[in-house]
This record gives structure tokens, sequence and C-alpha cells, in this order.
């Protein structure tokens, strides 16, 4: 089944153009990626340097996104102000996660979180999300909150198009996988002794410093991705509107739970536009364990 066909069936119409628009805008991203190389100089909100993917990547999908005319307002982790359209949805991007990975030819992604409510806010307000991954296939999978739902890019003759790949993907309930990023002196306490017990239960580590390609390992695997509060950062890394409520929805409707070491992350509300969180987000028995180690307090 083709993307378009699905989406006009199972999505309403403003949240299909913008999935439509995500998709293929990601084509002329996996397109860009051999040539839109190098660093800009220029840095994001959160301080990160610029890459120039970053820069094209936000470009792409910016005017993509503002062009459906069912964006009302547009904020990407790589702009200090959103942008704003006509629409009634509200779209917080990644626009390209996981730039360390530019160099080296590892995966990378674009996240995407579809709000109905003005941002910054909470992930309870999310009514769809997305993310891309640009690996040795670039797929697209989303979900609008009942099943979580992946499409492959294919060519067909002369195009490339979204064909589904998989649908109703769940996330197994065991332990098989973990990635936590930071480094391990700097985690906090129950997070270094929670990650030990991981290991001798067998758990394997599976970590590239791209979100969206560890997560993938643990929706396929079972397990959970952390990038944990750390002794110098208590708000972590990743940032809440972008990357971890956007996931953690997913998540959810994968089967799993997502926490920030205290309460389910999609309550957690977001007090900036680029506000980090600390996210732990995976199968929901082994998330509730961390989540109960972690808010234990002890020491
Ligand atoms: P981004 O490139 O959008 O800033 O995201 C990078 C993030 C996330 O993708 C990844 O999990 C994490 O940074 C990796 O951080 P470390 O390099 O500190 O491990
Ligand atoms: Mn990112
Ligand atoms: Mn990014």
């Amino acid at each position: 089944m083709r993307l378009e066909e699905f989406l006009e069936e199972r999505t309403t119409a403003d949240v299909s153009k913008v999935l439509s628009a995500v998709a293929k805008s990601s084509v002329r991203v996996w397109e860009a990626l051999p040539i839109e190389r190098g660093v800009t100089g220029g840095t994001n909100p959160s301080g990160d340097r610029q890459a120039a993917l970053d820069l094209f990547t936000n470009g792409e999908f910016s005017n993509s996104l503002i062009a459906t005319g069912a964006v009302a307002e547009l904020a990407s982790e790589e702009e200090a102000q959103p942008l704003t359209g006509r629409g009634a949805l509200h779209v917080a991007m990644d626009p390209l996660d996981g730039s360390s990975n530019i160099e080296t030819n590892n995966p990378l992604g674009s996240i995407f979180g579809i709000y109905d409510s003005a941002l910054p806010c909470s992930g309870e307000r999310i009514v769809a999300s997305a993310f891309v991954t640009y690996g040795p296939m670039v797929t697209l999978t989303f979900s609008t909150g009942n099943g979580v739902n992946r499409f492959g890019l294919v060519r067909k003759g002369s195009n490339f198009v979204f064909e589904l790949a998989a649908q109703d993907l769940k996330m197994p309930d065991k332990p098989e996988v973990y990635g936590f990023g930071g480094l391990r002196r700097e985690w906090i306490p129950p997070v270094e002794r929670f990650v030990t017990k991981l290991e001798q239960l067998g758990s394997k580590v599976r970590y590239c410093g791209t979100f969206v390609g560890d997560y993938n390992q643990v929706l396929k695997h079972g397990g959970i991705f952390g990038y944990p509060a750390l002794k110098g950062k208590p708000r972590g890394k990743l940032r809440l509107l972008y990357e971890a409520a956007p996931m953690a929805f997913i998540t959810k409707a994968a089967g799993g739970y997502s926490t920030d070491g205290f309460v389910d992350l999609l309550r957690v509300e977001a007090e900036e536009l680029s506000a980090t969180t600390p996210v732990y987000t995976g199968s929901y028995s082994i998330t509730k364990e961390l989540e109960r180690t972690v808010s234990s307090g002890s020491p």
C-alpha cells in the first residue's frame, strides 16, 4: 500500500498533509546527504554547532510544512523563533537528528511532533508523531495514537515512493538491548546501577549516537534507550518538544513507556521551546523499573 492511500484512509486531512510533506521532503534530504557537507560556524538555540545539513534540512522541512496550509506554528530545534502559517496544527521538529554522525556515515534521522496546542506545551497535546530514518533504507515511521506504522522508500520506474513496510509495530516487552548516551561517569548513580544490572541480565548495548538509530533497535528487539540526567546536567541533553515527546508518543502507541525518571514523559510540561529532559523510553516493564529506581532516590 502506498503512503498517500494509507494516510487518506487512516488520518485527518491536516495530519495527512503534514505527513505527506514530511515524506516528500525526506527524499530531497536523502538526495542532499552526499552534497550538504561541512559545518556553518553557527549554533542553534541549544548551543549545538550547526552543520550545513542541519540548515538544509531545516529549510527543506520548513518550506514544505508551512506550504501545506495545515500548520499554524512550526518550531524547529534549529531556530530561536517558530514560523507561523495558516492551519490548525502546531509542529515541533528536529530536522536532522544525529548531526555528529554526518561525517561518519552512520544513521541519521528527522523527528516531528504534531501538537493540537500552541507551543511550548506537554506531550499530552501530541495528535501524531513521525520520524524518518536515513539508514541503509529511508523509512518513515509514524503514529496517530493507535498503532505504529512504517513505510519504506522504494524506486518505482523513475520515481521514489513510500510503500507500507510494517503495520502496528509493537515493542517486545523484554530487555534485549539498551543504549544510554552521555559519559557513564556522569550518569546519576541510580542510572549507573540500573545499567550495571541490565548488563548482568545479559542485555546487549546498542548505541550509535543518533536517537532515531538507537530507538529503532529498541522498537524492534525490546529494551530501553536513555539519555540520562547527568551529575552536571540534571535536565539531560535531549529536547522535550522536538525529540523526547514525539518519540515517547510512538513508544506508547507501540505498547512501551517513557519517563523522565519520575513521571510519564508525555506529561512533562515544556517550560520553553528548547527545554531539555532526561529521556528513558522503551519496553513497558523495564522502563517502569528504571522509573522506580530513579524516583526512589536511593543514593
Ligand atoms: P542532534 O543531532 O539533533 O543534536 O541530536 C543528537 C542527540 C541524539 O540524536 C543522540 O542520542 C545524542 O545527541 C547523542 O549525544 P552524545 O553524542 O552525547 O552521545
Ligand atoms: Mn536530535
Ligand atoms: Mn538536530
